[in-house]
């Protein structure tokens, strides 16, 4: 028994050696490709990046995914840019390769995705957009920033990734994926609309297509919740949360369960009249005066050119009091205060409160390098057999859930397919009581990466990156996602609180169960 267990200490010890010598001595030599770092990375090692921008915080990540060769690379991606691209290449290498994306306006690499994405044996990688840091200050004066942020990080990123993967095994690579969400679905989709090789399965969540009249409407909102926070037309934070309570109060229920949960926000047309203050109000904290209220039943509505036509559809009706600190806080919204001076106007002076139709015209032509990726024709991608598997938080205050419904349809007009088509290729699962990517009351850890579960729980029918795999290798396409609500949003201590099965779109959520709507099996989705 010892001289086994010896046996096996020594094989574990010279398989360290090999795979950490395999990594040392890994020579990289493809075109535009400067290696920053190439070391052997024990499991479990907190890795930390000392040169990274310290707004990328936090500035460390622990592996948990096996042992890993760690290769940090400057990629020229034009003669004036270039990409700060890492892969991560783990021991036991299931065949697979796994991009990742990015968040916002940022250059940002996401870690946390890539050591999720080792832990199922993914070679995975992820890139910094073509600029370090979240500011949208380095597009100024440099489209060759804005390109990589547009779509050439992430593709650039595929090619150099997938050929390194190939060398670093001396293997083909047996299946390609994607996982990213908001920025990072905006990618996923870009690459199914433009690069339709690039990838078979495609996990996109709450994706920021349609991305210049994102922009737009984002700035527009700022704009209805004016910009002055001493003004009696003013709506406080908890003024917005007094809203949100009667949202909530209105529509929660036309899904069956009283449960703070909305499953179905088309359902809900919101009337605010019944928080206007009476002439008799005595707390004004909980009433609306008619300033305020106009402001209120805006903020609601979709945004229109000024020909009538859609721009962008309506914040959903849930994520109002969480929208407060991005749109409603007094202050131009960020993201598009930064993307319209720097990568739209290259005027680092242009003040946001002046956001208008002209604004709006004059970046609908300019759509740098095709931002937009609002392409609803997806046949070169998926009569390769890719698919894409889409969700999106139904409260989520920065993306409206809207809008994916609504490339759902231009998909399916522009494709001349009916949803049963559709979903061959492309299923949308909207995630009730979830913000953005993830959080919110509902069961929102459907396994997109941001939570450390405990081990056996995850399935494909409670986890997209699992179902993504079934999908594109055994044929097996997702009826529903499972999301696990934990107690204390804490899944490491593997106590569950609810655990709710989010439908395939069209179809919605209805409950017969008893109670406050915890009964899985008391939810059925309906068309
Ligand atoms: C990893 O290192 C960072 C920076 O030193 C530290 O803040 C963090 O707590 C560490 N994380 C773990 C899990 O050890
Ligand atoms: C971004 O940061 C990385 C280190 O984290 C560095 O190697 C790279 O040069 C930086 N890129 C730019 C454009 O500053
Ligand atoms: C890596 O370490 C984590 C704990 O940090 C453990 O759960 C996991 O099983 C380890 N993986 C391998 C392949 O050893
Ligand atoms: C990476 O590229 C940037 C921009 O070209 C350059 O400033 C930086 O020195 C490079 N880093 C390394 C380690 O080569
Ligand atoms: C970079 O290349 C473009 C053509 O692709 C050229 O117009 C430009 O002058 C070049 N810039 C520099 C700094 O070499
Ligand atoms: C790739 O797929 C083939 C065929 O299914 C399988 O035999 C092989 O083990 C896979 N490669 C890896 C590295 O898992
Ligand atoms: C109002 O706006 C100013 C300037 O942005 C800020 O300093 C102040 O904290 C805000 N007040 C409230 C109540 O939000
Ligand atoms: C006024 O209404 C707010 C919001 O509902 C509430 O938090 C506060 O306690 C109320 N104040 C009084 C004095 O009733
Ligand atoms: C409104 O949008 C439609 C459709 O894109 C466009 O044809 C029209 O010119 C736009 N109107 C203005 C004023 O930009
Ligand atoms: C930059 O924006 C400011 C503020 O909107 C404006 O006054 C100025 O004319 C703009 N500069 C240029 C070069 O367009
Ligand atoms: C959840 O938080 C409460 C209050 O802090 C604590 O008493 C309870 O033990 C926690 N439960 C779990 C499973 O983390």
């Amino acid at each position: 028994m010892a001289l086994l267990l010896s046996m096996l200490t020594l094989a574990a010890s010279s398989y360290a050696q090999t795979f950490a010598q395999q990594c040392q001595n890994f020579q990289v030599n493809i075109p535009n490709v400067k290696v920053n770092v190439l070391e052997f990375v024990p499991n479990g090692t907190n890795i930390t990046f000392p040169y990274t921008d310290p707004t990328c915080a936090p500035l460390y990540q622990l592996t948990y995914g096996g042992d890993v060769c760690r290769v940090a690379m400057n990629v020229t991606t034009s003669n004036a840019s270039n990409i700060f691209l890492e892969a991560w290449l783990p021991s036991q290498w299931s065949g697979r390769f796994l991009s990742t994306g990015n968040g916002g306006l940022a250059g940002c690499i996401g870690y946390s995705a890539i050591a999720y994405a080792n832990s199922y044996g993914f070679a995975a990688v992820g890139a910094n957009n073509g600029h370090n840091g979240t500011s949208g200050r380095p597009f100024l004066n440099s489209p060759e920033v804005v390109e990589d942020f547009a779509y050439r990080s992430v593709h650039t990123g595929v090619i150099v990734g997938k050929q390194l993967t190939q060398q670093f095994y001396a293997s083909s690579i047996n299946h390609s994926y994607y996982l990213g969400c908001s920025t990072g679905g905006r990618q996923g989709m870009k690459m199914a609309q433009d690069f339709p090789g690039d990838f078979d399965g495609i996990v996109a969540g709450a994706p920021a297509f349609d991305f210049n009249h994102l922009t737009d409407w984002s700035g527009w909102l700022s704009s209805v919740a004016g910009y002055d926070n001493t003004s009696s037309d003013f709506i406080t934070a908890g003024l917005w949360s007094v809203i949100n309570n009667e949202i909530l109060r209105q529509c929660d229920t036309l899904d069956g369960a009283k449960d703070n949960i909305i499953e179905d926000p088309d359902l809900c047309r919101p009337y605010l009249e019944s928080l206007i203050c009476s002439p008799s109000a005595t707390n004004t904290s909980a009433c609306l005066n008619q300033g305020q209220y106009n402001r209120a039943v805006k903020s609601l509505e979709p945004l229109y050119n000024s020909s009538g036509t859609l721009i962008y559809p309506r914040l959903q009706p849930g994520g109002q009091a969480a929208a407060y600190p991005f749109f409603f806080n007094g202050r131009p919204f960020i993201y598009t205060s930064d993307y319209y001076k720097y990568a739209v106007y290259n005027n680092a002076s242009w003040d946001a409160t002046t956001l208008s139709q002209a604004d709006f015209t004059y970046l609908d032509n300019l759509d740098p390098y095709k931002i937009s990726t609002w392409n609803g024709n997806l046949s070169p991608f998926a009569s390769r057999g890719g698919k894409i598997l889409t969700y999106h938080g139904l409260q989520d205050p920065l993306i409206t859930s809207d809008n994916s419904a609504r490339y759902y349809s231009h998909l399916s007009s522009t494709m001349s397919l009916p949803p049963n088509s559709i979903d061959d290729f492309y299923r949308y699962f909207r995630i009730s009581g979830m913000g953005h990517c993830s959080g919110g009351p509902g069961s929102w850890d459907i396994g997109q990466g941001y939570v450390g579960r405990p081990k056996g729980v995850s399935s494909p029918q409670n986890n997209v990156l699992e179902a993504i795999v079934a999908w594109i290798e055994k044929g097996e396409a997702p009826e529903y996602v499972e999301g696990i609500k934990w107690v204390n949003d804490t899944a490491s201590a593997g106590v569950v609180s609810f655990k709710r099965r989010h439908c395939r779109y069209p179809r919605r959520n209805v409950y017969t169960g008893t109670g406050d709507g915890k009964d899985e099996e008391g939810w059925k989705c309906v068309l």
